[in-house]
């Protein structure tokens, strides 16, 4: 809200009223219309192919960009009046300053605003955790952080922040949000989702959305088209390696896979992404009925389909469902892509020139392509590109502002999630000797993860300037305190796998006899898709070792995770003192763990996913089965190291009771008030859950399910009455005809020790 407001000063101050639209002027549809019935087969097909920025720059002999980074005139030419093309997508290989931007965009837009051009290119870039390939950007957590907060409006500002930057940098299209759902641990990109839950994930999601699009109907110069991704069941790879085969049940594709995504379409989302993978052996690309059928038909989806990476190649390549290029690229165009990420060159020219002669010899419809254009059309006049392509970058005076880093830090502040915390190990005593040590003590990439200046977020020397690690956060925060650093471990990468090595082990060794306690900072190389695949979750023994000499040596241990997918810790958790979970807080997790490890901040985030306690079994907190037979050391197999939705504070609020307001037991329909109070001296933050268990039902129901959550802060002694309200969708489920149905029978409400009944006399179908 707060930023809103700002953005509305802002539009006084350069001198727009709040409620005009300040220089978008968009042609109506029938503009459009008149468009695409002048445009010629080459041009229409154009507007599907979507190039990547390396296509169209300068490079020196070797083929490497040359910087500062610039486009070739002659390639964008080509590129333009030859081929048409319609959308440019991503950076070269590492973070821009605004500046080269600009004359990127200006660069780019210039023949259409010569005249030379009927049509705005669109430009998309990965700015999935803030502008992460802008200099100077504001760098908030990871989704999977995000998600951690349980706290939507940290999501939405998150999102316009982010729609922000990138219009500043002339970029008004974000590949994101992730609505893929992470209950694959293993899977390289777990960090990129909102966790395992669709209703957190699809809450937070859908806040998201809404952050980068804004709420109007048209999308203004400070926010973005959002893209959902990856359309669907990219995240359940079988065997946990990036782009494998994925086997979803019908039944749980409709329950967990696509309510963000429905949600988020409903929300008026413009673009959606595609999975590169297969599920139950279709490919994605290719999938008809998903992408033309549900989508489209069904949701009523309006904006575009683009592809993923190189997939209508895949298509041929990969997966082999199409004999030729050729084919491959009438396959996935007819299934439902408009836009095809192709993205090099010269497969972009292969791709323009087989789709115009698919077009022609009729294996292509007309309609089909005119479809795919209108989409595309479409997005681009809801963003103003038709009128104002280029953004007038002075007008974003707060990019990178102080305001947007302390929302990232807040964000960062309310993920971080305390997992355990023995005899008062923390808050730090400024009066311990305090060893820093361990891979991530001092290591920002390990702070943000990839997608972070650079694809793969490893190399150092684009680091956002002046950002503090969490060594020196620490002592920034603690300034009179004993704190000192040691490695111990690193990490580096080894015939393309992460490996480890102790660094000066000796010093480390010798550094814990003179200390109290011993901070010790694990987790992983920043690493995403094929890269990012990994054997084995077990944290590296070598980081595990630095927690077993501290213990060995008597001392006390603060573990913190800096984690892009929950890593097997359940030989060492006895060692550890605390347990801190970071997940990938962006620039500012150093100062937020500071803050919350002194004792200045208290925790307030939530596991979105249940943490596996042991690397063959993975396992979620909704599983099937009794309530009574789940409780860990029993023989159901539900056992994790932490459940979904756990978290620990200094100061916990508590839940007094709940009482129905409101039921109808003919209709499905409830209201609950939820008491909650803060007995502490201090102000608090604290999530509050309201799980659903269905006791009897034609499928073996969850042994409880999340159907809606608040998060609330409360004064030093308040007490809060909370409202949730619920129609009987909360109750419905697949049934074993496979339909929807809130099935008849008793329901139990769940939101901490408390618990009601609700008793549904029939049967209600969707
Ligand atoms: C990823 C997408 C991303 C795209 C463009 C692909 O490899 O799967 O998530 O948006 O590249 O960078």
């Amino acid at each position: 809200m707060k930023f809103l407001s700002s953005l509305a000063v802002l539009a006084v101050l350069l001198g727009f009223k709040s409620s005009e639209k300040p220089y978008f002027t968009a042609p109506n549809n029938a503009d459009i219309e008149t468009l695409i019935s002048q445009m010629s087969i080459e041009e229409k097909v154009g507007q599907t192919c979507q190039i990547t920025l390396d296509a169209i720059h300068k490079t020196n002999e070797k083929g490497e960009a040359l910087i500062p980074e610039e486009i070739d005139k002659a390639k964008l030419k080509e590129a333009l009046e030859t081929y048409h093309v319609g959308s440019v997508l991503n950076v070269g290989w590492h973070t821009l300053s605004l500046s080269e931007w600009k004359s990127i965009m200006t660069d780019i837009h210039a023949p259409y605003l010569q005249k030379e051009q009927n049509v705005p290119i669109l430009y998309g870039i990965d700015a999935i955790h803030g502008v992460n390939y802008t200099v100077g950007g504001t760098l908030f957590p990871q989704e999977i952080g995000l998600a951690a907060t349980w706290n939507t409006e940290l999501a939405r500002q998150m999102g316009e922040v982010t729609a922000y930057e990138c219009r500043a940098s002339g970029i008004p299209w974000n590949f994101s949000p992730v609505l893929d759902l992470g209950r694959q641990p293993l899977w390289s990109r777990h960090f990129e989702t909102l966790g395992e839950d669709p209703v957190l994930g699809t809450q937070m999601g859908v806040a998201l959305v809404e952050g980068y699009q804004g709420k109007g109907e048209n999308v203004d110069q400070y926010h973005a088209a959002a893209c959902l991704k990856h359309f669907v069941g990219y995240s359940a790879s079988f065997t946990g390696r990036d782009r494998t085969p994925a086997f979803i049940p019908e039944k749980y594709m409709q329950e967990l896979y696509f309510p963000a995504f429905k949600a988020a379409v409903e929300k008026g989302a413009l673009t959606l992404m595609i999975n590169s993978g297969v599920v139950n052996g279709i490919p994605g690309h290719s999938n008809y009925n998903l992408l033309t059928k549900t989508l489209k038909q069904d949701w009523g989806f309006k904006g575009f389909v683009v592809s993923d990476w190189e997939d209508f190649i895949m298509l041929h390549t990969v997966h082999r469902t199409a004999p030729s290029l050729s084919e491959a690229a009438i396959q996935a165009f007819n299934a439902g892509v408009d836009m095809s990420m192709v993205p090099s060159n010269p497969q972009y020219k292969t791709y323009c020139q087989e789709m115009v002669k698919a077009v022609k010899e009729g294996k292509i419809s007309m309609e089909r392509l005119d479809d795919a254009v209108r989409r595309i059309l479409y997005v681009k006049n809801q963003l103003g590109l038709f009128t104002n392509p280029l953004p007038q970058f002075d007008q974003y005076p707060l990019f990178g502002s102080e305001q947007f880093k302390k929302m990232a830090k807040q964000a960062a502040l309310e993920s971080i999630t305390l997992l355990k915390n023995d005899t008062q190990t923390l808050p730090l005593n400024s009066s311990q000797r305090i060893l820093v040590a361990g891979p991530g003590a001092a290591s920002l990439n390990m702070l943000n993860g990839a997608w972070t200046h650079t694809w793969q977020g490893l190399d150092t020397s684009f680091n956002t300037k002046g950002v503090l690690n969490i060594y020196q956060a620490l002592r920034q925060q603690m300034p009179y305190s004993n704190i000192s650093y040691a490695k111990g471990v690193e990490l580096f990468m080894e015939n393309d796998f992460e490996a480890s090595r102790f660094v000066d082990i000796n010093s480390y060794k010798k550094a814990l006899k003179k200390n109290d306690l011993i901070v010790i900072c694990v987790g992983e190389l920043p690493s995403t898709e094929k890269p990012g695949d990994i054997h084995s979750l077990q944290l590296d023994d070598k980081q595990k070792e630095l927690v077993r000499l501290a213990k060995a040596a008597k001392k006390k241990v603060v573990l913190v995770l800096l984690e892009a997918r929950p890593r097997i810790i359940n030989d060492i958790e006895p060692l550890c003192d605390a347990i801190v979970q970071a997940y990938l807080p962006g620039d500012q997790g150093g100062l937020a763990l500071a803050e919350l490890l002194s004792g200045k901040a208290d925790f307030s985030g939530r596991l979105p996913y249940t943490y596996p306690r042991y690397d063959g079994v993975i396992e979620f907190y909704d599983h099937p089965g009794s309530v009574a037979r789940a409780k860990s050391g029993q023989f159901t197999a539900y056992n994790p190291q932490w459940d979904f939705g756990f978290g620990l504070s200094y100061h916990a609020g508590s839940i007094n009771g709940m009482q129905f307001t409101a039921k109808d037991e003919n209709k499905g329909t409830f209201s609950l008030a939820i008491n909650v109070s803060n007995p502490h001296a201090q102000t608090i933050q604290m999530v509050v859950p309201v799980y659903l268990s269905d006791l009897y039902a034609s499928t073996t129901p969850e042994n409880k399910r999340l159907i809606d959550f608040n998060k609330v802060t409360l004064r030093p002694g308040e007490n809060k009455t909370l409202e949730f309200s619920f129609d009987a969708h909360s109750l419905k489920r697949i049934s074993a005809d496979g339909k929807w149905r809130a099935e008849k029978g008793t329901f139990e409400i769940i939101c901490e020790g408390n618990k009601l009944t609700f008793e549904l006399f029939g049967d209600l179908m969707f």
